[in-house]
């Protein structure tokens, strides 16, 4: 039942369904927890779900620049894709993986972000980028299974410092280039060093979260 031809609406509604699993998850996790103290020094933007480790370096009215360290990931890329029209496709890809389609037939519990690494083409905002999706393993999953579909692969990413923006709503495409310049355009006035030949998206809620969403674009610090 998922596979290609799947028509755009009837996968938003599978992700929409797996986000609701996640929910349970969550909840289950919360209430072994009783008596102890509140585990989360993660931030409330997290949902409550296990996101990369990460301290704040400074903060400006436009961005905030944060030291990520080293993490891994399990991703998926696709090449000269239109962004609205791939992330379905890719977050499908990783579910599947999360979900109990590895070497283990190992359920993972989700995590947040949703992260995009999105390289324009050479047309900019309107043409074809190419587009690799990451979901982040928790460290104490240790020795993760393998993917079985061979287009998604276990990834290490190093630390790496970057320079977020932060904003809300239902993001698309547009608001994540909006946004996406608006912070370059403020790294230039700050004479930030930063590598402008790609960027990340980053998304942390549901499709049913209806208010205080929060999305965030990434340049990575040189
Ligand atoms: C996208 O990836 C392909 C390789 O699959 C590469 O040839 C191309 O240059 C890349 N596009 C950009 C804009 O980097
Ligand atoms: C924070 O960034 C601003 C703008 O680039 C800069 O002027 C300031 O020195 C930075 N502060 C720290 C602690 O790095």
């Amino acid at each position: 039942m998922f596979g290609l031809g799947l028509s755009g609406q009837t996968t938003r509604l599978v992700v929409a369904v797996f986000f609701v699993v996640c929910g349970y998850l969550v909840v289950a996790q919360d209430s072994s927890n009783e008596g102890q103290p509140s585990s989360t020094d993660e931030p409330a933007f997290c949902n409550g779900l296990e996101c990369p480790k990460f301290k704040e370096i400074n903060k400006t009215q436009n961005y905030e620049e944060r030291d990520y360290a080293p993490s891994r990931w399990v991703s998926t890329r696709l090449d000269a894709v239109k962004y609205d029209e791939a992330v379905d496709v890719l977050m499908m890809k990783l579910y599947h993986y999360i979900a109990g389609k590895n070497s283990r037939n190992q359920a993972i519990p989700m995590t947040a972000p949703v992260l995009c690494h999105v390289v324009l083409g050479r047309d900019g905002a309107h043409g074809e980028s190419n587009i690799t999706m990451f979901l982040y393993l928790s460290p104490s999953l240790t020795d993760p299974p393998e993917p079985t579909d061979n287009a998604v692969v276990l990834t290490d990413l190093p630390e790496q410092k970057v320079f977020t923006r932060s904003f809300g709503g239902f993001a698309k495409e547009d608001d994540y280039l909006k946004n996406t310049m608006a912070l370059a355009e403020a790294l230039v006035r700050d004479s930030e060093d930063f590598d402008n030949s790609y960027f990340y998206t980053a998304s942390y809620d549901s499709p049913f979260k209806p208010l205080n969403r929060h999305n965030e674009v990434w340049y990575v610090a040189k």
